[in-house]
């Protein structure tokens, strides 16, 4: 059984493993799927500006591109405040998860928790 508190530290694991030379701002993601398992994720930024990945979407990319089609949470980690999914993000975990319950967390393990349906109230489809 995977609990809030292993989540989010699955995603402050996972973000010490950030590729982001530019922003010096690492951000974990770890997505929980319906099968139990754990997908994680890191922002992976590029020296051509626009082509940088938040850790959420390289999460959700990572795990369907594993077979994975059905998720239940996310925790997403950065330093500072509560890391709060980006625009494209919400869009994309919205498509994949219109469920998703949504950990927003901090290095110190200190989180706020939401749900996909209040970051995106009004979401896009086909
Ligand atoms: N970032 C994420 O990976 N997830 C978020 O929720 C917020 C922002 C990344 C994008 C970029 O690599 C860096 O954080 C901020 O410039």
């Amino acid at each position: 059984m995977m609990d809030d508190r292993r989540l989010l530290d699955l995603a402050i694991e996972a973000r010490k493993r950030a590729y982001c030379p530019y922003s010096r701002f690492p951000v974990g993601a770890a997505l929980l799927c319906a099968d139990g398992t754990v997908v994680t994720g890191v922002n992976v930024e590029n020296a051509v500006n626009g082509l940088s990945l938040c850790a959420e979407r390289v999460a959700v990319f990572k795990a369907i591109s594993e077979g994975k089609r059905s998720f239940v949470k996310i925790a997403v980690v950065c330093g500072g405040d509560h890391c709060r999914p980006c625009g494209a993000c919400r869009q994309v975990l919205y498509e994949h998860a219109p469920e998703l319950e949504i950990l927003m967390g901090n290095p110190n393990g200190e989180f706020q928790r939401t749900t996909i349906r209040d970051l995106l109230p009004d979401p896009f489809s086909l």
